[in-house]
């Protein structure tokens, strides 16, 4: 490839860079499903050997998560802690006093939270489940909702109970179950899924057959009858690491208003300056209470994080450096039909500038590009076209483009 291109190579798929060699090395005796992380097949037995470190899980997500050095930074080091107790408790050893190191991630929509959790999930090998909040909110005082998050873990876990035991349980839009606008109609279901949340990320059994699943229920009690061995019925969720998160709109208006409050001296100008980036950043327990959250809900989690917005320069970048970015998708894409494509570098500056105008953040790249390559898509795989250059030009005037390009086709 020359220089004026991205880099992005076309032949894709995750690389092992970054990953020290140490930890991809793996004893004989264990089956290893991720990079220093070992699962040993005997139920008796540990269940994980985790041999990762925090800057290790940080340069993992580096690869696929462009910025948010402060939520790398925290998320590995409360995946870490979260393994150390795990092992710890595995060993038999009581450990008095834990705090459970759960997870507040807040920032603005399409900035890479999900993204974040999902590469960690992934690194890390443990059963992990995700779900938005505003699921559960219709359900109110049904408190069977949320425990259905814990049955999924036990189900990703392949039905193993010690190892959903420790699992991940991640949950998206927590914002929603806010209730301090009353009149959204929310405020009583989202205050009920709190409660049971809150009962989950402390200490609580829940049954592994759902007591509405009849279905379930029969089965359990048939087999018991022809004198199956009884199993353990419940799944504690003690060890389970929560992490949620939200876009919180408005909690700069917050924040904003309480520093105003606790101001001594002159910093109101500075202040009225600061950025919304800078605003979140400094959210408190008090701006959470204020916008709708119940102190003990938020109590359960202490570990606090702001994702910041991304501007041009880093939609550039997610294009640009992140493994897991659009335009390798785009490469496959077409690649199936036998079309080789380049993206040249002007063309993903041009990209990322159309979807900073979007405020969706990296989001706003997959609006821009489906617009702009979607009669590419439609058109080229029954054309002769077999290669084609994608330029600023084509971003800019991607019609007039294709025009030319099936018209250069034709004359061939
Ligand atoms: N910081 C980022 N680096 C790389 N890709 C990102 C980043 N933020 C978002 N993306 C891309 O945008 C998509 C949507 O982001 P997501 O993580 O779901 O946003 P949210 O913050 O709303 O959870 C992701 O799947 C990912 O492809
Ligand atoms: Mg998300």
């Amino acid at each position: 490839m020359d220089t004026p291109t991205s880099g992005i190579p076309s032949a894709l798929g995750p690389t092992s860079e970054g990953i020290p060699r140490r930890i991809r090395k793996a004893k004989v005796t264990e089956v290893v499903t991720k990079p220093g992380v070992a699962e040993t097949a005997a139920e008796s037995e540990p269940q994980f050997h985790f041999s990762l470190r925090p800057q290790e899980i940080a340069r993992h997500l580096g690869r696929f998560v462009i910025g948010q050095t402060e939520a790398k930074k925290v998320l590995s080091v409360a995946l870490c802690d979260h393994f150390q107790h795990v092992r710890l408790t595995e060993s038999g050893q009581s450990v008095p006093f834990y705090q459970k190191q759960n997870v507040l991630l807040l920032g603005p929509t399409g900035v890479g939270k999900t993204h974040l959790i999902r590469s960690a999930a992934e690194l890390i090998g443990v059963p992990f489940v995700k779900a938005d909040a505003t699921k559960f909110s219709e359900t109110g005082y049904v408190g069977g909702d949320v425990d259905d998050l814990i049955r999924d873990l036990y189900r990703r876990s392949g039905n193993n109970i010690r190892k959903a035991e420790h699992g991940i349980v991640y949950l998206d839009e927590v914002d929603k179950l806010a209730t301090r606008d009353a009149g959204a109609g929310r405020d009583v279901s989202g205050r009920g899924v709190q409660t049971n949340l809150l009962k989950l990320m402390e200490d609580a059994e829940v049954p592994l057959v759902s007591p509405n699943d009849v279905t379930g229920q029969l089965q359990a009690a048939m087999s018991t009858m022809r004198g199956g061995v009884p199993t353990k019925e419940t799944l504690n969720t003690r060890h389970i690491l929560f992490i949620v998160s939200g876009a919180f709109s408005g909690m700069d208006a917050l924040v904003r208003r309480r520093l105003l409050g606790d101001l001594n001296t002159g910093r109101a100008a500075r202040l009225a300056a600061a950025s919304t980036d800078d605003l979140i950043s400094q959210t408190a327990t008090a701006d959470l209470i204020a916008y709708g959250l119940e102190p003990e809900f938020i109590g359960r989690l202490p570990v606090r994080v702001a994702c910041h917005g991304l501007d041009e320069d880093d939609l550039f970048d997610v294009l640009r450096k992140s493994e897991s970015s659009l335009i390798h998708q785009y490469v496959r894409a077409f690649s199936a039909y036998g079309i080789d494509v380049e993206f040249r570098d002007d063309s993903l500056r041009a990209l990322a500038s159309l979807a900073a105008r979007e405020g969706t953040g990296a989001r706003g790249l997959m609006t821009i590009c489906e617009r702009v390559f979607r009669d590419f898509k439609f058109r080229l795989p029954s054309s002769g076209v077999r290669r084609f250059l994608v330029n600023e030009a084509l971003v800019q005037d991607p019609s007039a483009a294709l025009k030319r390009l099936l018209g250069t086709a034709r004359k061939r």
